[in-house]
């Protein structure tokens, strides 16, 4: 087991200014949305394709600090049979692994969602370290319409306090996720309360559970009105968002991170200028974007060996947009 110090380091290497952390940790059968994207089905063959553009891309480290891979992924390699984490780590990028299995339904709580994957975690976690990943994901979900219930609520806050937990004692940073979903017609309001209520339960419960918070990330939806309601501006949602996170969010924390959450990819590269914007933060802010990064990538690509190189330039802009955005010195007129 690795000391304190090594968590801290990892934090430090996964929060440098201008980099954003690539969450490419679908599970195989949502890489068959991304896949269709570009118009290719959903094989072993074209998930590799996929994970191999994105991750051999020329000076991806320079706005990347960190990579989470699925569990299949971690456990393959490239079509030259180098394994994906040590591509990732001979980069100098921090390779990372999603360790939950997934939202299940909650009984008696309609439409309320769980997380499972503790059952077996320590003996995974270690293998996982063994695989060289150094940091771990683990995602919850609530919707704003339906309100969640406290019982769902406090039911995945412990799930992600205990997760974390484990997570530490293996050596790996935990990256705490309980994400509040932009899918609906709700106001930004209506947002703000589910979040604040979601976070604030989630910090304390990481708090009761002994997480040493410096040592673990949040992973956090922004505030902003649903995404079939009329789009909020980048100045109300950094507003929201931040008075919302000093309002739930314990200090101590080693840093923060936004998921992009299915907003489209330059309104998720304003929407983190305008929150760094708001000037200087009791924690270190930056993006860990999935959509947002992979989804204009893959248009590029269109599944075509004559536009890899094209679709790598893709992504690799808009690491570095967001890594602009993050510093605050993103310009949209530069944004291609
Ligand atoms: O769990 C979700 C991903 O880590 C973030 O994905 O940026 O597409 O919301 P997203």
């Amino acid at each position: 087991m690795e000391t304190d110090r090594n968590l801290y380091d990892t934090v430090d290497a996964l929060m440098q200014e201008g980099k954003g952390i690539l969450a490419a940790d679908e599970s195989d059968a949502t890489a068959g949305k991304r896949l269709s994207i570009a118009g290719l089905l959903n094989t072993l063959e074209n998930r590799r394709a996929f994970r191999e553009l994105m991750l051999t891309a020329p000076a991806l480290e320079d706005s990347i600090s960190g990579v989470i891979l699925f569990d299949s992924t971690i456990r393959d390699t490239t079509s030259m049979g180098l394994p994906f984490a040590d591509l990732i780590a001979a980069r100098g990028i921090i390779p990372g692994i999603k360790v939950d299995r997934g939202t299940v339904p909650v009984e008696k709580f309609q439409g309320e969602t769980v997380t499972e994957g503790l059952d077996g975690l320590t003996a995974r976690l270690k293998d996982y370290y063994d695989l060289g990943a150094r940091f771990t994901k683990w995602r919850a979900a609530f919707t704003v319409v339906p309100k969640p219930s406290d019982e769902v609520i406090l039911m995945n806050a412990t799930m992600l306090a205990r997760y974390a937990a484990m997570s530490q004692a293996a050596g790996l940073v935990p990256i705490v996720e309980p994400e509040v979903l932009y899918e609906g017609e709700h106001s930004l309001e209506e947002a703000q309360e589910v979040t604040e209520k979601v976070l604030a339960w989630t910090g304390d419960l990481l708090e009761r559970y002994r997480v040493d918070l410096r040592g673990c990330i949040l992973k956090t939806s922004m505030v902003l009105a649903g995404k079939s309601a009329e789009m909020s501006s980048p100045e109300d949602v950094a507003d929201a968002t931040m008075r919302t996170l000093h309002i739930a969010v314990p200090h101590s924390l080693g840093g923060v991170v936004f998921l992009s959450g299915g907003q489209e990819a330059k309104q998720a590269t304003r929407n983190m200028q305008a929150i760094a914007k708001l000037g200087k933060e009791p924690w270190r802010i930056s993006t860990s974007y999935s959509r947002a990064l992979e989804e204009p990538m893959l248009k590029a690509w269109a599944g075509k060996e004559e536009h890899a190189e094209d679709a790598q330039n893709v992504l690799v802009h808009r690491a570095r947009m967001n890594g602009l955005a993050q510093k605050g010195i993103y310009n949209e007129s530069q944004d291609l």
